[in-house]
């Protein structure tokens, strides 16, 4: 038989057994068998040396268009078998309900957070944060706070172990303590020694208390201090700001009012308490909802501030109370125990 007449009939069987391979092993065998090269096919393309150059473009041209539809179908099998071991070997009912995918939400204090922080921006407030492992100047001493405070008592703050052959220097003398931040107005501090005025940030953050968890208590919680500094700020800027930011987050309805208060880094002082529906839920008219004040010139001068050109005001309060009020929440303890059943209703 000559070499052309050997070509067709061999390209032949080769596609049948390539079309008929009923799985992906049975189509790799039948490809060594024609293709691999040891193959029939390729053991032919081996010949089309041994011819001479008139027989030569003939059979090149008939052997490469043989092998190039061998190859279209070797894929094109590939790819039939490949999606049918892709499919469920089980009949397939499409007609059930699909599975529900459980979307997770934000805690209850994040969301609260949000809220907070985007009413203070739509009023050019910016955020700002600071370490919550800080030291007793930046948590106390900057903030005119004495020694003799009852909040520096270790009773009430959670002092870190000092490091070996710290506590005490000849030369030095003692050594300043590390801690962790009581409340949020260490930022205070931290963010006016970095850049001057005027400043206008809010900070959403952690801080402890040495106390016994409790109903209302919980040695970790967390703030939001505000404080806005530029020249002549007054306790009216003060009071609307705050009175703005409660209505947004407690209902238009809201009310609040100043109480003379002490702090040792503001003066005067105020307490501000609100009223709305959510207290008369609560059975009160008024409830305390945070500290605030005029800056302490004191706290200017300590972050090199000139209290004759600049004034402002500060406030802190909490988010777990403020998230309490809001959703009805008796137990503080409840948002940190990570139940789902409790955190799905918000
Ligand atoms: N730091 C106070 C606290 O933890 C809250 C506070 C009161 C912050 C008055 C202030 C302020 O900035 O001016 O209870």
């Amino acid at each position: 038989m000559s070499f052309l007449d050997q070509v067709e009939p061999l390209k032949q069987s080769a596609l049948a057994e390539l079309r008929a391979a009923p799985d992906l092993a049975a189509l790799e065998q039948a490809r060594v068998n024609y293709l691999g090269s040891n193959g029939r096919f390729t053991a032919l393309m081996k010949q089309l040396g041994t011819l001479s150059k008139e027989e030569k473009p003939a059979a090149g041209k008939a052997v490469n268009g043989a092998k190039v539809e061998l190859e279209a179908s070797l894929v094109a099998r590939r790819g039939e078998l490949e999606l049918k071991a892709a499919m469920p070997t089980e009949p397939t009912d499409f007609t059930l309900p699909g599975r529900r995918r459980v979307l997770g939400k934000l805690h209850p204090l994040t969301q609260v957070t949000e809220d907070i922080v985007r009413s203070f921006r739509k009023i050019g407030f910016v955020v700002a944060d600071g370490p919550e492992v800080e030291g007793e100047y930046h948590c106390f001493d900057a903030l005119n706070t004495p020694a003799d405070h009852p909040a520096r008592d270790a009773q009430d703050t959670f002092y870190l172990a000092k490091a070996e052959g710290g506590m005490q220097n000849a030369e030095s003398g003692p050594q300043p303590s590390t801690l962790l931040r009581t409340h949020t107005s260490s930022v205070q501090i931290r963010v006016m020694e970095k850049q001057p005025p005027p400043v206008r940030i809010i900070v959403p953050g952690r801080v402890y208390r040495r106390d016994n968890a409790d109903a209302t208590h919980n040695p970790t919680f967390h703030q939001v201090e505000g404080l806005y500094v530029d020249r002549n700020v007054t306790v009216g800027d003060l009071k609307g700001t705050v009175e703005f930011v409660f209505k947004e987050l407690m209902g238009p309805e809201t009310r609040i009012r100043f109480r003379p208060h002490y702090f040792s880094y503001t003066e005067p002082s105020f307490e501000i308490d609100f009223s709305s529906a959510l207290t008369r839920k609560m059975g009160k008219e008024w409830l305390e909802i945070a500290g605030c004040g005029m800056v302490h010139p004191q706290v200017f001068e300590n972050v090199g501030y000139d209290p004759e050109v600049w004034t402002g005001w500060a406030f802190g309060f909490g988010i777990e109370r403020i998230a309490m009020i809001r959703y009805g929440i008796t137990d503080i303890r409840l948002f940190y125990e990570n139940d789902v059943r409790f955190l799905r209703q918000f």
